[in-house]
Parts: structure tokens; sequence; C-alpha cells
């Protein structure tokens, strides 16, 4: 079976939007739940400014608790700037995401920069990391719509992957942070930017906002995309980018994976811990039809 590997972003990505305020030894539990269903990468973080992202502020115990609690978990954490690596790099992280989007405003909006200075600080950003032996992922953000300026050109967003290759990303993730795209454009968008990124480093992000989140990871598979980020229980969305919905689940990949081939090293009913601590902590009903599939199944072996 072929390997499929995925990271879990529900520490970051689902977590930086939410209204309750989910304490550090909370996140390192749910950390624990994920490891405990085969979850080998997460990103675990944000080091950027607690004005901005109030969730994140207790990023640096985030991670020494993990390298504490969980220290063979992948972690990654994400970075807007070099003031974040220096933060990242002192907590003793041993990887780091820029967030690149693809155009002007998405940039102001997201990290109060326009799209010229985006791509030197990402670019800065990854080649200091590099320096001192950080791995790094650089996301092109808004690559399919964004929110504010409509359509992403394609073109923008393979010059903007090779960029980020070529300052020395090891991997760089295709996002699609509004949920917008569709399967066709999926597959076409990724052969075509596995043209400037080797496959091996092209990782993609997609938001559920339509219900396409599983559908266009198919497309994605298919045009030879092995590395994606996903949230357990769905949780996600940019709080900068009006219209997001939630990560496509990480319980709806793995049960797609699984079933076509593919080895994630997750199962499937274990993550069902993961999202129920998650429920727990943000108080409302997550996962959609593959979690509920999932907690029958459990019900019912367990009558067994
Ligand atoms: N971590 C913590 N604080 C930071 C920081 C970082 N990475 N980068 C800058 N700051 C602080 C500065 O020290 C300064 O603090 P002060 O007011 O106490 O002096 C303040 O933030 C303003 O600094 P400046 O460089 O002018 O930043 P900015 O106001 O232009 O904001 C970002 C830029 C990137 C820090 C801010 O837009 C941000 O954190 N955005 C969040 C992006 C995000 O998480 N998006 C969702 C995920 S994609
Ligand atoms: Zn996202």
């Amino acid at each position: 079976m072929e390997r499929l590997h995925i990271t879990d972003v529900c520490l970051r990505d689902g977590l930086q939007n939410q209204a309750v305020q989910v304490s550090t030894e909370a996140k390192l539990k749910l950390a624990q739940r994920l490891v405990e269903a085969g979850v080998a990468s997460v990103e675990a973080t944000s080091f950027v400014s607690p004005k901005a992202v109030p969730q994140m502020a207790d990023a640096a115990q985030v991670v020494v608790g993990l390298q504490q609690r969980l220290p063979l978990l992948r972690t990654s954490v994400l970075v807007p700037n070099l003031k974040g690596l220096e933060r990242a790099s002192q907590a003793g992280c041993q990887e780091v995401a820029v967030v690149l989007s693809a155009t002007e405003e998405m940039n102001r909006r997201n990290i109060n920069m326009g799209l010229a200075q985006a791509r030197e600080e990402s670019a800065a950003v990854l080649r200091e990391a590099r320096a001192r032996g950080i791995r790094t992922r650089a996301y092109v953000a808004v690559a399919f719509d964004c929110p504010f300026e409509g359509a992403t050109p394609l073109d923008r967003v393979k010059a903007l992957a090779a960029e980020m290759h070529a300052a020395g990303a090891d991997e760089v993730v295709i996002a699609d942070t509004i949920g917008s795209a569709f399967p066709g454009e999926v597959r076409l968008r990724m052969i075509e930017l596995s043209g400037v990124v080797p496959l091996d480093r092209l990782a993609i992000h997609l938001h559920d906002t339509r219900g396409m989140g599983v559908a266009n990871a198919w497309a994605a598979l298919d045009a030879g995309v092995r590395r994606f980020d996903a949230s357990v229980g769905g949780i996600g969305g940019c709080p900068f980018a009006p219209g997001a919905a939630g990560n496509v689940a990480t319980e709806d990949l793995v049960l797609l994976a699984e079933n076509s081939g593919f080895d994630t090293g997750i199962v499937p009913v274990a993550l069902l811990d993961a999202v129920e601590y998650a429920q727990s902590l943000l108080g409302r009903p997550l996962g959609d039809h593959s979690a509920r599939w999932l907690m029958r199944q459990r019900a019912e072996a367990s009558r067994r």
C-alpha cells in the first residue's frame, strides 16, 4: 500500500478561530488523543501576534509541552515573520511553516504586508530557518480563490510555489483557504504545480466549506499528491478570510484513503476519541457523515 502523509492542523487552524479559549493543558490532551489514533504529524500552534490571534498566545508552552510528552510527534508551527521564527526557535521548534498568500489584499489582512513584502519575508524566514537546521513548510494561501480579489491566477500560484521551493521550503502547501475549489480545478492545478515543485514536496490544505473537501482530496490524490493537511472533527478556518469553514476532517480523509489502497498509519475509529474530546472543549457537535458512521461502528462493535 502506498503511504499517505497527513498533518493534523486542528491545534492551529482548528483552534485559531474558536470563540472558546482552550487551555494549554487541553491542547496537549487533544494532541495525545491524535497520537493514540496514529497521527504522526501535527501543526501545533502559531507564533503570531497574541493581539491578532489570542488563542495562540501560549505557543511556546504548547511546543515545550509536546516535546516533553510526545517527543516522537512531528510538530510544525506557523510563523508569519522573522520575529515568529525567533520565538519558535527559542522554544526549540524543529519545523516551521510560513504563510504567503497569493494575493495583495489577503496578505495585508492576514499579516499586514503587501504581496512583495510577504514574498521577501517568507523567503527570508525559509533561508534563516534552514541555516538553523529547522525543517520548513511554505503555505501558498488563497491558491484557488481570494475572498477579496476573486479567482487567483494559476500562473501566480505556480510562480509563488516555485519561489518558495527555490528559497528552500522542504514542503510547499497549496491552500484552498476559503474552501471554494472543485475537484476538476484541484486536479488541474496540482498537476500543473507538480511541474514546479517535486510531488514528494507538494502538499495540499483543503477546507470543506461547500462539502467538496473529500472530493477535492481525491482529485489531489489522482494528481499524485501524497501529503495532506486535515483537521480532526473538521474544525478550522482563518479569522482573516471571511467565509472560510472548517478544514477537511481528518476522519473523512483517513476513511477515504484507508479504503482506497493507501496507508495513513491512522486508525479511523480511533480518531473518535479526539473528535469527542474536541467536542467537549468547544461545546458543540463536530464531525460529519464519516464521524457519525464510525460512531455507529464503534457502538455495534462494543455490543458484540
Ligand atoms: N509574534 C508575536 N508578536 C509579534 C510578532 C510575532 N511573530 N510579529 C510582530 N509582533 C509584535 C511586535 O513585536 C509589535 O509588538 P508591540 O506592539 O508590543 O511593540 C506588534 O506585534 C506589531 O509589530 P509589527 O511588526 O508592526 O506587526 P504588525 O502589526 O504589522 O502585524 C503580524 C504583523 C504578522 C504580527 C500580525 O499581522 C499577525 O500576527 N497576524 C496573524 C496571522 C495569522 O495568524 N493568520 C491566521 C493563520 S494563516
Ligand atoms: Zn486553513
